[in-house]
């Protein structure tokens, strides 16, 4: 067979050091997915069951409603003000990432590239793979952000679309949105910006693509990590007037359709703050915790993210560490490889286990924590 095959998922590949971190009384402690453990807000759980929106077909693009809490929620976070037809749902933001590139490359046949952050969330190049298209990862200013100086012009002449992800996953790195910006309109180049965990930024006030003009750019945004509700998925993107008809309407006819009754969901979860602001605090804790943890324990430097909820490390090399975490401590942790090739001597700890759970890491490894 010479077609595509699909490459082993990356957290399947924990298996292993999964099996050492069972052995634990008390069972593994998984910092290894970024999903959320703490609860929902219960009037969004209420909402979910209430809205009688079960029979029919909700729309693509997202109601009304949602696409009204949406633009709401952009005005109060940010204060830049998003016409609603400028606003359209997503089932989650996985998918969207990972569908983008065929829309693209449909629309603008005689382009095939997508650029994208060499050390990031790996569907950005899945989603390029799945589309047939070229992935050209950026190499890494040193704080962290794509290096726009580095693009080839060639491959700035073939790209679809430009990834930037802030605060990113996995390192928790600012980037200079307003600087990609500029670049993908002076190159003609669409910029997409993931920005699914702005609301756990740490160092300065968060920040939106959207800011620095609607024009050649599109921000994508979830529920999952804000609200707690990756099991309901919702996700949106907003900017571009054009880049927004278009993939409305392709979008339309894939049946790509958040639930209604999430919809709703989503209405209730996008007009409270307060459940965030608590979340944050949690988190924050978290990270505090679990890097004075580590750091005593493998003498190697976990300092706090600049935004997420992710740790990220060199470690000298990701794999021994993961296992050795396992092992030592019954935690389960992802390797710096599943996030590129130049990292593989970096670790990933994500904190999304309740505080007794990282107080058992650290009484495992007999550190205080
Ligand atoms: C950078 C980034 N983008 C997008 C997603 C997808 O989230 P969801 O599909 O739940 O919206 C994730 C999930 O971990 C992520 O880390």
């Amino acid at each position: 067979m010479t077609g595509f095959v699909p490459p082993p998922y990356p957290y399947d590949r924990l298996d292993d050091a999964k099996v050492l971190a069972e052995q634990f009384d008390g069972g593994v402690v998984d910092l290894s997915v970024g999903t959320p453990c703490d609860a929902p807000l219960p009037a969004v759980i209420e909402a979910l069951a209430t809205s009688g929106a079960e029979r029919g077909y909700p729309p693509s693009i997202g109601t009304d409603r949602l696409r009204l809490a949406i633009q709401r929620w952009i005005g109060r976070r940010f204060d830049v003000a998003v016409p609603t037809a400028q606003i359209a749902a997503c089932v989650g933001t996985k998918e969207f990432v990972g569908t983008l590139p065929q829309w693209l490359k449909l629309r603008t046949p005689e382009r095939d590239t997508v650029l994208y952050p060499s050390i990031s969330y790996p569907t950005y190049e899945m989603g390029a793979v799945l589309a047939g298209c070229r992935a050209v990862p950026l190499p890494l200013t040193a704080t962290g952000g794509v290096d726009l100086a580095a693009i080839e012009p060639a491959d700035a002449a073939r790209a679809l679309c430009l990834w930037v992800n802030s605060p990113s996953n996995p390192t928790g790195a600012l980037d200079d949105l307003g600087a990609a910006a500029a670049w993908g309109r002076a190159h003609g180049v669409p910029v997409f910006s993931d920005e699914c965990y702005v609301e756990y930024t740490w160092s300065g006030r968060p920040h939106t693509i959207l800011e620095y003009g609607l024009d050649g750019v599109v921000a994508v945004h979830s529920l999952s990590k804000r609200s707690n509700l990756a099991g309901v998925r919702v996700g949106f993107y907003a900017g571009d007037a054009a880049l927004l008809s278009y993939l409305k309407e392709v979008r339309k006819h894939v049946g790509l359709l958040v639930p209604g009754p999430a919809q709703h969901a989503g209405v209730v979860a996008l007009d409270d703050d307060a459940h965030v602001i608590e979340q944050r605090d949690r988190y924050r804790r978290r990270l505090e915790q679990m890097a004075g943890v580590l750091t005593r324990w493998s003498r190697h430097e976990f300092t706090l993210p600049g935004g997420g909820f992710y740790l990220w490390a060199d470690v000298g090399d990701g794999w021994a560490f993961a296992r050795r975490l396992a092992a030592e401590g019954g935690a389960l942790v992802s390797p710096g490889e599943f996030y590129g090739s130049s990292s593989a001597r970096c670790v990933r700890v994500a904190v999304v286990q309740p505080d007794d759970r990282i107080d058992l890491v650290a009484q495992r490894l007999g550190v205080s924590s």
